[in-house]
């Protein structure tokens, strides 16, 4: 061999044992690192090599599984393969069965981090999005992506027992992730240039404070987790993301705080109303930053609530449930859930308001509280919200409601809420949703998820839901 090459291929030996450093398989590391850099990718298979930018930089990310000391870069060659990068992430999945190196080149130090795995990319930008339950002027319900199946388990007949009314609430899954939320005003320039990975925004201070964070099943789509947010500013649009092990980060979402004066408080944690996750015309709850739950709501409420529910209960289990079927895709299991979920967004009422900025500002002086409600498709120009002012002469649509003493408007139920009752129940319960050619926009948000027309055609209302990602609420779903 050639002297000059010999030297050479020395000296590469030297530079890769001074700075190359090895990964684990499964674990992610940490790294602020340069060009001279390079990261040893151990001899295992089938692997995904993923990596995220912890700051703002542009730097590029090189790998190769060919058993070669020689550092993988933008000259290419034989089973080098470059990892793009979106929004901070990036991945490559192939065959390490002699192992392999990783590189990066970038001008100056740049943090990072390298998950290794072989069992897909420990980075990910989820295309499941955070959920919003509601704000006030300074607090904010926000929601996780499910994360664990609801594990309900279907009563058998001889014994087809139902949930009781005043549920008890199920325990959390053991194996639930680290979740941490990042919420920012969405103008913050620092919230724009920055890459959207865990590591990035972890290092940032998130706007608000977290009061309370828990694990909650709110419907049957599954566990997720739950945040109550305070300290945040009034009529402000805030951007979130959810954040699942430091690795996994949610598709964003915006909400915005209602105005300085919006005085209801928020109710959630319910367990016999596990959907409920909005304001209400209440008077303020004890402390400051507190929320209505099940130890704080009065019991005026909350009693005819669970007996009427009961009543509900004790008539459909004369049905012989799990015995006899009155329909093939749905059982009286179905029903109850439909009843529950609809006889608590009617018994709490919500509170709403238009958003300052928003396209769906409450333009009209007044829809008649005691009449209409609000079709979807009244107006050509654009889809107002189900908002119906509530003058303080008003009595609250839930008669068990103390007097809220100020003026608010309420958010309509969704008539779609109404509508999974009937389709889930039997006929002789003689349960009816109003019409939607006759009286429904009376109480009830028409047209917003399925059609306004006799039809009702799924999802093919003026904005297909209830609530979308950008902060607008257009009915009560529940
Ligand atoms: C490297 O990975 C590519 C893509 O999976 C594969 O085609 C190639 O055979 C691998 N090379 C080695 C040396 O394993
Ligand atoms: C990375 O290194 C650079 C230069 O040494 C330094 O300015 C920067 O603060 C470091 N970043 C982190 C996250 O440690
Ligand atoms: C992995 O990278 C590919 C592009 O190489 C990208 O399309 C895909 O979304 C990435 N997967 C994840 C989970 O980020
Ligand atoms: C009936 O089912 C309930 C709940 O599923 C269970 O707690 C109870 O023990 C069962 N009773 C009998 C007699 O199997
Ligand atoms: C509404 O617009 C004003 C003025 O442009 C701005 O200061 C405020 O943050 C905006 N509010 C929301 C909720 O977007
Ligand atoms: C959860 O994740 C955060 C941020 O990644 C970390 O600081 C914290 O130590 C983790 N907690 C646990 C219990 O792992
Ligand atoms: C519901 O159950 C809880 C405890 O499980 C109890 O404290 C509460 O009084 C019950 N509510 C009603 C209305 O029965
Ligand atoms: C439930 O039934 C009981 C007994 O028939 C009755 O006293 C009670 O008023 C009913 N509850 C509601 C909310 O209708
Ligand atoms: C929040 O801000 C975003 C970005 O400017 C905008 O698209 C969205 O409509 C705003 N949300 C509301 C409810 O005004």
């Amino acid at each position: 061999m050639h002297l000059g090459t010999l030297f050479w291929l020395l000296n590469v030996a030297v530079a890769y044992a001074q700075t190359s450093r090895r990964l684990d398989i499964n674990s992610v590391s940490s790294f602020n690192a340069s060009s001279s850099s390079s990261f040893i990718v151990p001899a295992a298979g089938q692997l995904t090599v993923s990596v995220a930018l912890c700051s703002s930089s542009n730097p590029r990310f090189f790998v190769t599984n060919a058993s070669t000391t020689s550092i993988p870069s933008s000259s290419g060659g034989q089973d080098v393969f470059e990892i793009f990068l979106s929004d901070g992430h990036g991945n490559w999945t192939g065959k390490f069965d002699g192992g392999g190196l990783l590189a990066i080149e970038a001008s100056g130090e740049v943090p990072f981090e390298v998950g290794v795995s072989d069992n897909g990319p420990m980075h990910q930008a989820l295309s499941d999005p955070a959920f919003l339950g509601d704000t006030t002027a300074n607090q904010a319900i926000i929601f996780s992506y499910p994360f664990a199946a609801w594990d309900f388990a279907e009563p058998r007949y001889p014994n087809y027992t139902l949930p009781q009314a005043n549920l008890t609430a199920p325990t959390p899954p053991s194996s639930a992730p680290n979740f941490t939320i990042f919420v920012s005003t969405t103008t913050s320039s620092a919230l724009n240039s920055l890459p959207k990975t865990g590591c990035a925004l972890n290092a940032q201070r998130s706007e608000g404070v977290v009061s309370s964070q828990s694990a909650w099943l709110k419907d049957e789509s599954g566990w997720r987790e739950q945040w109550i947010l305070s300290q945040l500013a009034p009529s402000t649009n805030y951007t979130a993301f959810v954040i699942q092990d430091g690795t996994k980060i949610s598709r964003p979402i915006m909400f915005v705080t209602k105005s300085a004066t919006f005085a209801c408080p928020l109710a959630a944690s319910l367990p016999y109303c596990p959907g409920i996750a909005y304001s209400v015309p209440l008077p303020a709850p004890p402390s400051a930053d507190a929320v209505y739950d099940a130890s704080n709501l009065p019991e005026s409420i909350t009693e005819p609530l669970i007996s009427s529910l009961t009543n509900f209960t004790t008539s459909l289990l004369t049905f012989a449930c799990g015995r006899d079927w009155y329909s093939p895709i749905v059982s009286c299991a179905d029903c109850q859930r439909e009843y529950r979920k609809w006889l608590c967004t009617i018994s709490f009422p919500r509170c709403g308001e238009a958003s300052p900025n928003g396209s769906n500002t409450l333009t009209r002086s007044s829809a008649d509280p005691s009449a209409t409600g609000v079709r979807a498709d009244a107006f050509a120009q654009q889809v107002l919200s189900a908002l119906v002012p509530q003058p303080t002469s008003a009595k609250s649509r839930n008669e068990n409601f103390p007097d809220m003493g100020s003026e608010y408007s309420v958010l309509l139920p969704c008539l779609e809420t109404c509508n999974a009752v009937d389709r889930a129940c039997p006929s002789f319960l003689g349960f009816r949703c109003p019409v939607r050619r006759f009286n429904a926009a009376a109480s009830y948000g028409v047209g917003y998820i399925d059609s306004g027309d006799e039809d009702g055609e799924a999802g093919r209302g003026m904005t297909g839901v209830a609530q979308d990602t950008f902060g607008n609420i257009w009915c009560n779903a529940g």
